[in-house]
């Protein structure tokens, strides 16, 4: 049983990752399963809210009675965001956004044999991403195995911060960000509520064990504009969307 508490308002909600083309076969993308934002998506759908679901590519069905827009990257996403949110009255923006997209994505497959030839010198692949988190150097080969010259160098580009144009585009809609944070989480939090204009942010503890990326559960502490601060314990991400679902209803 579900109270409809949220019956008439319209809520738009982004999940999942960014994926940014570096050619038609590769992309840049992070650990979002898209989880967190598509629990927060049905239990307002529940609740008797109308939602929009702005999501990345995930593995998971989105939740009946939703109404999915599909993007694949921050462009996309952007663009999905600023058509959808103006006559919302709630924005919940999970989605992890990639920071940062190939400045050129190539219209063909980078080929090995090609990169070697434009690159005789260099002994290391290089990336030449700044704040992103691009991959997990272990995962690569080591990198004594890479003929003497395999280089590849991939300029990035920062993409635009959506968060903070929702911020600046707002008139009466609650804007709720969240933030993921393996440190100094109050401080980077409390900072983004200013820098965005948001009405609350969600900080969510990442890199600890149940909480975070791709997990069931989730180990959150909200922050709101006015000071305020609360701090769940680990719970479902169900359990955390109705949570956050029943503070922001308080708030507005
Ligand atoms: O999808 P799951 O596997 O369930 O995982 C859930 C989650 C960990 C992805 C989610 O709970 C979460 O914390 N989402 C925010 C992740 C993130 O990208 O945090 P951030 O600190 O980089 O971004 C802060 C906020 O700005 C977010 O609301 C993000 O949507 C937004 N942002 C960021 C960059 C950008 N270019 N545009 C944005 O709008």
């Amino acid at each position: 049983f579900h109270p409809k508490d949220l019956e008439g308002k319209k809520i738009l909600v982004t999940a999942g990752p960014t994926r940014e083309a570096i050619d038609p076969v590769r992309y840049i993308t992070n650990h979002s399963s898209g989880k967190m934002g598509y629990a927060i998506a049905e239990a307002a759908e529940k609740r008797g809210g109308l939602v929009t679901l702005i999501s990345g590519h995930t593995s998971i069905f989105p939740p009946f009675g939703v109404d999915v827009v599909k993007v694949t990257s921050a462009l996309e996403m952007a663009d999905a965001v600023m058509q959808n949110m103006d006559d919302a009255d709630i924005i919940i923006k999970v989605a992890a956004v990639a920071d940062y997209r190939p400045l050129e994505p190539k219209s063909s497959k980078i080929k090995k044999d090609k990169v070697n030839a434009v690159s005789e010198h260099s002994v290391s692949e290089t990336f030449s991403a700044v704040g992103q988190d691009l991959t997990d150097a272990s995962s690569f080969p080591d990198v004594n195995s890479f003929s003497a010259n395999a280089a590849l160098t991939i300029d990035l580009v920062e993409n635009p911060d959506i968060l903070k144009m929702a911020g600046e585009r707002k008139t009466k809609q609650f804007l709720a960000g969240f933030a993921a944070e393996t440190e100094n989480l109050d401080e980077n939090a409390l900072a983004k509520i200013r820098k965005k204009n948001l009405d609350m942010i969600v900080g969510n503890i990442v890199g600890v064990e149940g909480s975070g990326f791709e997990s069931d559960t989730n180990k959150v502490k909200f922050f709101f504009r006015d000071g305020t601060v609360e701090e769940l314990p680990l719970a479902s991400k169900k359990q955390v969307a109705h949570t956050l679902l029943d503070r922001i209803l308080a708030k507005i």
